[in-house]
């Protein structure tokens, strides 16, 4: 095993990793690790844009209190008015990168009487929004922000950059030569997938930037790699995590019976998209939203990905309409172009029909704990971007708010650590990975299928309606699960393959332990047995 040191260790190459790289480079030699490709996370794929206050007729408490709203009160109010304060600033950053949002359409400096900042850009609109905010570069502006990331740091010297490492555990003081016992997070020891071995990754901060948990569930929006390993990493080195149990279903996906994680972005019901009962059903073609909100379309996520689950089961439907033909065929191939190529490509033509789409998992809002400076409960530990629970998102995400998340936390965890970094020990002699487990498994299809196991029981019973006898179900289920896959990471080699599913195990474990511990309806967390709010907003922490 090789032990390699640098000044910060960052686990992800997302827009939170990549945003603290950067910063840490003017000073600091940086290593960068992703599991596949640099482009293999979420960021990648986010489509609708970013929130930030950058109109004239906006303002910071409007954006405050919509992400207060859809939070379900859960939200912690000074992160809140810290993220959404630093979000101009975000964007000038992603901007002066090369970032080419797109432009705005109408001269709106002018047509308000002149020289309002950040006029320049377009801003659509999306569900819980009052007003237009969010930035983006047509329908995938998480590529273009991935791509001018990664072509930054490529051109950094400080900064290394290595894709195809699997993290497996943090490196804390239990691993030093010399235990110390006050829970110092040195670095990671990581699966190189080409050698084979697991290497050892030392500096004086890590940064945790690993992503959400989406594929705990069986249909999600998310990249095959979102299997909260970071999450894992940290609650068994020792950290708290919280309001796990905040799992957010986008209301639409598409319904394909090949193309199983295509999203439809919510910027297509801010610009005009419909909802409608397809045909076949009572009502084929009409609207259903207004009956279950007054915000029709454009209610908070959690409410509309409820209504069409609601209206799915009560009618026996495989899915809803999303109808934005009206629009014009000029209209959306302009706004939609990627949507639009994609859908045309599995013969659906979104100027002249409308898109089936279901609900499907697409968010983990809760994470990591973490203070405003990214700092964990470990001492060199920072956490940013979907990893953490920032306090941000409450028990609700507000669209569009989860990039701004990355790049607001990125840049302060990068902040602090440079500005203590005399304060920051240097790493201790570490001891190397343990290479006695040198037994192939003979059974490699068991880890797939508990994969697969666990991601069925936790759609079916830890979904978007829940009870506590659904949830005690899945609670027994994985007990069984997390002893056998104990058992069978202590005695073979490991694998990328096992290396997830163990994650999955314990995060999908710290699901259902925090949905059993609410006793309430709240944001995403919905429950047939506790269906009122209660009148107290409390985070469900868990600690290790
Ligand atoms: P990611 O971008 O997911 O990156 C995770 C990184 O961690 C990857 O590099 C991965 O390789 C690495 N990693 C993970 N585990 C390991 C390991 N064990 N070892 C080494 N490396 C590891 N949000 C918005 O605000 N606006 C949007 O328009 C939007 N659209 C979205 C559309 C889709 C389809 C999806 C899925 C999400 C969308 N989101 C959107 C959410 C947003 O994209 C994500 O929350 C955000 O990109 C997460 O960024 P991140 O840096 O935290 O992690
Ligand atoms: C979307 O484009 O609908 C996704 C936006 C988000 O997840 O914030």
């Amino acid at each position: 095993m090789t032990i390699r040191p640098y000044d910060v260790i960052i686990i992800g190459s997302g827009a939170a990793g990549l945003t603290a790289a950067i910063n840490l480079a003017q000073d600091k030699r940086v290593l960068v690790l992703a599991k596949g490709a640099l482009d293999g996370g979420s960021t990648n794929w986010a489509q609708g844009g970013i929130a930030a206050v950058l109109d004239a007729g906006d303002s910071f408490e409007s954006h405050v209190e919509d992400t207060m709203i859809a939070g379900g009160g859960l939200n912690d109010r000074a992160t809140v008015e810290f993220v959404v304060s630093e979000a101009p600033a975000a964007i000038e950053r992603l901007a002066a990168l090369g970032v080419p949002f797109n432009a705005s359409e109408g001269n709106a400096s002018e047509d308000r009487g002149g020289a309002a900042f950040g006029e320049r850009w377009h801003l659509t609109r999306e569900g819980g929004h009052s007003h237009r905010r969010i930035v983006h570069v047509d329908d995938a502006t998480g590529a273009a922000v991935q791509q001018a990331l990664v072509k930054a740091a490529e051109a950094n010297p400080n900064i290394t950059l290595m894709p195809d490492m699997v993290a497996v555990d943090l490196i804390t003081s239990r691993h030093a030569e010399r235990y110390s016992g006050d829970g110092h997070v040195w670095g990671v020891y990581a699966f190189n997938r080409k050698t084979k071995h697991v290497d050892a990754f030392i500096g004086r901060a890590t940064i945790l930037a690993t992503g959400g948990a989406g594929r705990a569930y069986l249909f999600s929006t998310a990249p095959r790699g979102a299997t909260g390993d970071g999450i894992a990493m940290a609650w068994r080195a020792g950290c708290r995590v919280s309001n796990m149990e905040m799992n957010q279903f986008h209301p639409t996906c598409l319904y394909n019976l090949e193309v199983k994680n295509f999203l439809i972005t919510e910027a297509v019901r801010g610009e005009g998209g419909l909802l409608k009962l397809p045909p076949g059903a009572p009502n084929g073609g009409k609207r259903f939203m207004d009956r279950h909100d007054k915000r029709g379309e454009l209610a908070p996520r959690d409410v509309v990905a409820r209504a069409i689950d609601h209206e799915i089961k009560r009618l026996g439907l495989d899915y809803v309409h999303l109808d934005i033909s009206h629009k014009g065929e000029a209209f959306v191939k302009e706004h939609f172009p990627t949507i639009y190529a994609r859908l045309l490509d599995l013969d659906i033509d979104i100027t002249k029909e409308p898109i089936p789409v279901v609900p499907a998992q697409h968010y983990t809002c809760g994470g990591v704990i973490i203070d405003l400076d990214g700092r964990t409960d470990l001492p060199g530990l920072y956490a940013a971007g979907e990893v953490s629970e920032s306090g941000l998102h409450g028990a609700n995400r507000l669209a569009s708010n989860s990039l701004l998340e990355c790049f607001v936390f990125g840049e302060a965890a990068a902040r602090h650590i440079r500005a203590h970094w005399d304060e920051l020990p240097a790493p201790p002699a570490i001891k190397p990975w343990d290479e006695s487990r040198v037994t192939d498994s003979d059974e490699e299809v068991i880890v797939q299928h508990n994969w697969k196991e666990i991601r069925r029981f936790m759609w079916d019973y830890v979904g978007i309606v829940r009870t506590t006898k659904r949830l005690e179900r899945a609670k027994h289920r994985i007990d069984l699960l997390a002893s056998e896959v104990d058992e069978y990471y202590g005695n073979f080699r490991v694998t990328p393959d096992l290396i997830e599913l163990r994650n999955l195990v314990d995060v999908a474990r710290l699901i259902i332990r925090s949905a059993l511990k609410r006793h309430e309806s709240r944001g995403l967390h919905y429950t047939l047995d506790y269906p009122e709010m209660l009148p107290k907003a409390e985070d469900t922490v868990l600690a290790p």
